[in-house]
């Protein structure tokens, strides 16, 4: 049986590690996105966590086009 440290899935404890400002900086949702997602559009954010693309991708799509977003955690 694997331990819990094992567990390969991000943990809701360390979520909030994953929404610091700094990472914008290396990780751009707007620079990394825009050559697939368009205004308009519906897309999907599997495994969205706290909404670090999600946010963005909305942003991106505008009143006009929808964002989906699931994570198997609740939290
Ligand atoms: C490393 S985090 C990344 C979260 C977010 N996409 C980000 O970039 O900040 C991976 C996320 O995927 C979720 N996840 C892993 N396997 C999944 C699955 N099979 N279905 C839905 N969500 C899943 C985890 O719960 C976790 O929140």
């Amino acid at each position: 049986m694997k331990s819990p440290e094992r567990n390969r899935v991000c943990s809701v404890e360390r979520a909030g590690a994953l929404d610091i400002s700094l990472r914008k900086l290396l990780q751009n949702p707007q620079k990394i996105l825009k050559p697939f997602i368009k205004e308009g559009m519906t897309v999907a954010d599997l495994g969205c966590g706290p909404g670090f693309f999600t946010i963005e991708m909305a942003k991106m799509v505008g009143n006009n086009g929808k964002v989906t977003a699931v994570d198997l955690q609740e939290r």
